[in-house]
Parts: C-alpha cells; structure tokens; sequence
C-alpha cells in the first residue's frame, strides 16, 4: 500500500525548545506554508512539546517557548483556519499510539538513529528512555493522523524511513494495510542550513554559540552582525555552483540567499560571480531583513495577546482530536484492545 490510497495529509511538527532559527523557517516552516498554499493537501502542523520533554525543559519556558512557536507559525503564513495548528500535550492520542510503537519498533533500530548517538553523546546510561523512544513518538506523530506527506529538514530523513518501517512491520504484524507508507518531502535549497560559525554542522537553536544563527526574532542589525561575523575562505565567489563544491561556508551562504530570494542556485551564481564577501554579504543581510522584519513584527502582534494562542491552539487541537480518535481506536481494535468505555 502506497500514501497515494490515502486522504492526501500532511502532517509537520517543530520542538518549542526555544526560539525557531532561520534553518527551521527556510528548512521548514516557509515550506509548510507553501504546502498549505497549494491547496492539494489537508495540512496539520504540531508544536512537539512531548519531544521537547525528552531532554529536561524549564516548565515555564517551555509554555513560553510553544506560544512563541506558534506566533511564529501564523507569522509566516500558517492560517489555522486553513491548516490545523496545536500543540502535541493536547491530544492524547499521540502519546497513546507511540505506546503502541514503542512495542513495534525494535531497540536495534533505535539505536542506529543518528540523532540519539549525537544528543545522548557516550553517555548513554543517563540519557532519558524518553530521548531513546522518540523516534517511534515522532511515527505516531505521523501515523495518528494517516499523514502522506512529510515536509522536514534533511536531518529528519532516518526518522522518517523508520516511520516507514515501522508502519510495515504494523501491517505485517497484523495482516492488515492499515497505516500508510509516507512520503518525506525534502526539497529545496535549504534543506540543511548550516551553522555561520562551521560549515559542517547545522544550524540548531541549541547550538552554544548564538553568533552561529539567525533567530528569527533577531533585529537587522544583529542580522548584518552575524552574516559579516559569518565564516566565510578568503577567496571571491565562483561563477558557477558547481565551484562551491570544497567550500561548505561559501556554498551555505549562497544557497541560503537562494532560499531567501526564492531563485535558483544557477541564477544567483549569475548574479553574484566574482563578487568579495564585503559585497555579498550586506547583500545576503538586506534579503534576510526584508523577509524576516515583517514576521518578526508579526509575531510580536501575536505574542502580545497569549490568551488568542492559546484559544487557537485549543480549537486546533480539538479539531486534529476528531481526526486522530477514530484511527487510534481502530489500531487498538486491531491488536486486540478497547479504546475506550
Ligand atoms: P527542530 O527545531 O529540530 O524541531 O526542527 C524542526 C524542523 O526544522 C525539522 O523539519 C527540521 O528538519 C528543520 N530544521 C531544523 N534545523 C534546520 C536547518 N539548520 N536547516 C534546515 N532545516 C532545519
Ligand atoms: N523530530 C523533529 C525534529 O526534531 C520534530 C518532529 C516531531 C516531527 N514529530 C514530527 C517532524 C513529525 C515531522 C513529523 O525536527
């Protein structure tokens, strides 16, 4: 069974463990509105506080942080009239199907996930189980909802194949085509916005290094600050891609210029070949400013009335309920188990 038997459905989610950096607005959240643009989709998009948890979150920054996300998803360009906005806590179902995941999933396939080796770092023995299992939440996410379509950064690509395996191994488990086999969607030029500071690691809200990113909340001149501070090589711009290939920093700028102006890669190596890095990068800041000015102030509007998001949150979540109820109940029903009284 392919998604295409499937409700055309997307489904997203981001973690509200602090502020979004322009890797999650380039690498995400710009392309779920486009996907809610498109009309070709129902979309549901998840502030993922369930899988913040897994690493220990202040609690009141954690409430924070989920309506800054949320300001910041309606900044961009989600409409929750349009799209189904929530945050995760607030649907039970999530965490009752990952349950159910956590029995299908198997430890080996856990432990070859990149992203546990990364965040648990050697030592292991204190990493939370929550950190180990998040993987098969992050499947639930998906497959509460029979989502098709994924839109993520490359770094979620292994947790979206095991979202597929472990779909298949429900289905085989139990002799039936209940859960669809997703689609990833990664595409773009900024599928993987790489840190300002070293051009082989991504840029992460979490990273120690504030210089390392743009926030989105960040103002002009601490964006002119950080892309001059960038790290760049000493020699000029290339006049085609192709001449990036043993240059992680330079090709990180240029393509995160790209993205910004919506252009392809080709027809900004037109624009800009030959050019030093004290023309290109004012340059690159200008287009940064004037595609995050207006959110930033957006999501200032947003974030003055707290009681609205949360309002809207709520309905959202009422609404990805009326979805995610009748599939969670059927899984159990398959396996055996009553839902509910
Ligand atoms: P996270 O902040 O880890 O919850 O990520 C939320 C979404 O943003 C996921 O789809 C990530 O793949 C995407 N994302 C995070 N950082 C980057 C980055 N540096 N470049 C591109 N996409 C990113
Ligand atoms: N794991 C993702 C990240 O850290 C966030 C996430 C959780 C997600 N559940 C999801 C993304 C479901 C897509 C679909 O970036």
């Amino acid at each position: 069974m392919t998604g295409s038997d499937f409700t055309p459905r997307v489904f997203s989610g981001i973690q509200p463990s602090g502020g979004l950096t322009l890797g999650n607005y380039l690498g995400a959240l710009k392309r779920f509105v486009d996907m809610q643009d498109a009309a070709t989709h129902e979309c549901i998009y998840c502030m993922v506080d369930l899988h913040a948890v897994t690493v220990w979150q202040d609690p009141v920054a954690l409430k924070a942080s989920t309506r800054e996300a949320a300001a910041a998803f309606m900044a961009a360009g989600i409409d929750p009239a349009r799209s189904i906005l929530f945050n995760q806590s607030q649907v039970p179902q999530h965490a009752q199907l990952a349950w159910v995941f956590n029995c299908v999933a198997r430890m080996g396939w856990m432990g070859r996930m990149t992203q546990w080796k990364d965040k648990a770092g050697k030592n292991t023995e204190n990493a939370s189980l929550g950190l180990f299992a998040y993987p098969a939440l992050m499947a639930a996410d998906i497959l509460v909802y029979h989502a098709t379509h994924v839109p993520v950064g490359d770094d979620q690509k292994q947790h979206l194949e095991l979202t597929r395996d472990i779909a298949a191994k429900f289905n085989h488990d139990f002799g039936v085509d209940f859960f669809p086999i997703t689609e990833p969607v990664i595409e773009g030029p900024a599928t993987r916005v790489m840190s300002l500071r070293d051009g082989t690691k991504k840029m992460s809200k979490s990273d120690p290094s504030d210089m390392s990113r743009i926030n989105m909340s960040d103002d002009a001149d601490t964006i002119a600050q950080k892309f001059r501070k960038a790290r760049t090589d000493p020699e000029p711009l290339p006049d085609s891609y192709e001449g990036l290939k043993d240059r992680p920093e330079a090709r990180n700028l240029v393509d995160i210029y790209a993205a910004l102006s919506g252009r392809s890669t080709e027809d900004i190596m037109n624009e800009v070949a030959g050019w030093q890095w004290g023309q290109f990068k004012p340059h690159l800041a200008e287009a940064a400013v004037a595609t995050l000015a207006p959110i930033t102030d957006e999501m200032t509007r947003f974030m003055n009335d707290p009681a609205e998001i949360d309002r809207i949150l709520g309905e959202g979540a009422g609404r990805a309920e009326e979805i995610a109820a009748p599939i969670l109940t059927r899984t159990y029903d398959i396996m055996g188990m009553v839902a509910s009284r």
